[in-house]
């Protein structure tokens, strides 16, 4: 029997191409086992963001290079760190027999044929590929909220990034097959769609007629079944007014924007390449708090991006204390291979950066737990994910993607995917607490 084991890391974008290449393999007859020890085929799906995600899968690979000879398993490196590393990865890695970059899966049938009749160094890594990675063979680990891809690569080139180079170019999907695919998944159960892509603003559909994102979110707002709509991520130059005039007609579409904003300061902006201004950001902030919807709005920040001075980085403070975020994602600057700033050589000091990650890292938890403290009193309705034994609450999402533990309150036990409306009693920096009410 053929078999396969697969480790995903990094971005929501690799966890689902790991649905995608599983859906893929058990096509090809090979069916997925729980530990690399019971596989023939080890898989590592691979981050390069940081450099601590890239030395994650380099660690794993160690662990097997002994008995690698004996075992007559094969490992493949598939993803980010793929493409960036290409053939490099065989010298790092003598086991590795398989090193595929995302923008060449569709290929991935013809490699594993190559690997199974004894390839011993096969490799996918072009980036010149029209084509992206639809698949009807998609194996969807959650039965009630999935993802769909709606653009691949990215076009920008922000100077700290590897995704460019890691991911290729970008490519959109026809609005039409995104839609046939929504329609497809309400109708199998599914009430709420995540659409993916590295920048889903510059969506365009390839068909004539070229629909921008608004328009495909719109669409997809309205297939009937779906409860939830959710997209990332957005690039604050390519993010339109008409995004949030769709949200404000159709509740599906759920109030929640992540919106990367890396810097407060126009200088760091500048250096890293990002094509707005703090101001040009600020704009769409004012944006969504004028809708009539309430917005959660979260955002990714760098600290300790070269040449980011004490002034610079208190200008990040100040934009965050005005925007007033309902969750971050905050680290240190890395450098990346192949990336532009490589050519900077301003380099804050790693503690100097710790320090500031620190510093900004408790402002937000300030701001999270004012913001989430307004929630008391309120009702939100939840989607039910699972019983936490441990606190003996249910966890359930609300449609700002904020996480609500709540307890039943006599109510019968929901099951997991179902809606409800939650009283919201206690709140916490990261989370809300409260008791089913209807
Ligand atoms: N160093 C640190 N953080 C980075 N990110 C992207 N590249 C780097 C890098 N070289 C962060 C950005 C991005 C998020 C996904 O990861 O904030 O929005
Ligand atoms: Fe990591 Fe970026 Fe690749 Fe996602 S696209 S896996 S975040 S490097």
């Amino acid at each position: 029997m053929k078999t396969f084991y697969i480790e995903t890391f990094g971005c929501q974008m690799n966890v689902h191409d790991s649905e995608k290449v599983i859906g893929t393999l058990n096509q090809q007859g090979y069916s997925q086992v729980a530990t690399p020890e019971e596989a023939g085929l080890v898989l590592y799906n691979t981050c390069s963001i940081r450099d601590k995600a890239e030395q994650k899968v380099f660690h794993r690979l160690q662990q097997f290079q002994k008995e690698a000879g004996k075992s007559g398993k094969v490992y493949g490196v598939l993803g980010c760190v793929a493409q960036q590393e290409g053939e490099r990865i065989f010298e790092r890695a003598p086991h590795v027999s398989l090193v595929v970059g995302s923008a060449s899966y569709p290929k991935l049938p013809e490699l594993l044929v190559q690997i199974e009749s004894g390839g011993r160094r096969v490799t996918g890594l072009s980036l010149d590929t029209e084509e992206t990675f639809e698949t009807s063979f998609t194996r969807r680990d959650n039965p009630h909220r999935a993802y769909i891809t709606i653009i691949e690569g990215c076009d920008k080139a922000c100077a700290y990034c590897v995704v460019p180079r890691t991911r290729g170019p970008e490519r959109s999907r026809t609005a039409a097959s995104i839609l046939a695919e929504a329609r497809q998944l309400a109708a199998s159960g599914y009430t709420e769609i995540q659409l993916l892509g590295q920048n889903v603003n510059s969506y365009r559909d390839p068909s004539p007629g070229g629909a921008r994102f608004a328009q495909l979110l719109r669409e997809v707002g309205a297939v009937e079944g779906l409860r939830r709509v959710r997209f990332t991520t957005s690039h604050p130059r390519d993010f339109t007014r008409d995004i949030i005039e769709a949200m404000d007609g159709n509740p599906v579409l759920c109030n929640h924007v992540h919106l990367p904003v890396q810097s407060g300061s126009d200088r760091v902006l500048s250096n890293m390449q990002r094509l707005y201004t703090r101001g040009e950001y600020m704009r769409r902030i004012e944006w969504m708090k004028h809708s009539h919807r309430n917005i959660a709005i979260t955002t990714d920040i760098i600290v300790g991006f070269c040449g980011e001075t004490g002034e610079d980085f208190e200008e990040t403070i100040r934009l965050v204390e005005e925007v007033g975020y309902d969750s971050m994602f905050s680290f240190k600057y890395s450098q990346r291979p192949n990336t532009p700033a490589l050519s900077l050589t301003d380099h804050v000091p790693e503690e100097e950066k710790a320090r500031r990650l620190s510093i900004l890292q408790e402002k937000q938890r300030g701001i999270q737990m004012r913001r989430n403290a307004a929630y008391i009193g309120e009702r939100h309705e939840v989607m039910a994910e699972y019983f936490n034994q441990a606190t003996g609450q249910w966890v359930g999402r609300t449609a700002q993607n904020k996480t609500l533990n709540f307890l039943l309150g006599g109510r019968p036990a929901p099951t997991p995917g179902q809606y409800l409306d939650v009283l919201v009693t206690r709140s916490g920096p990261n989370s809300l607490a409260g008791e089913a009410c209807a």
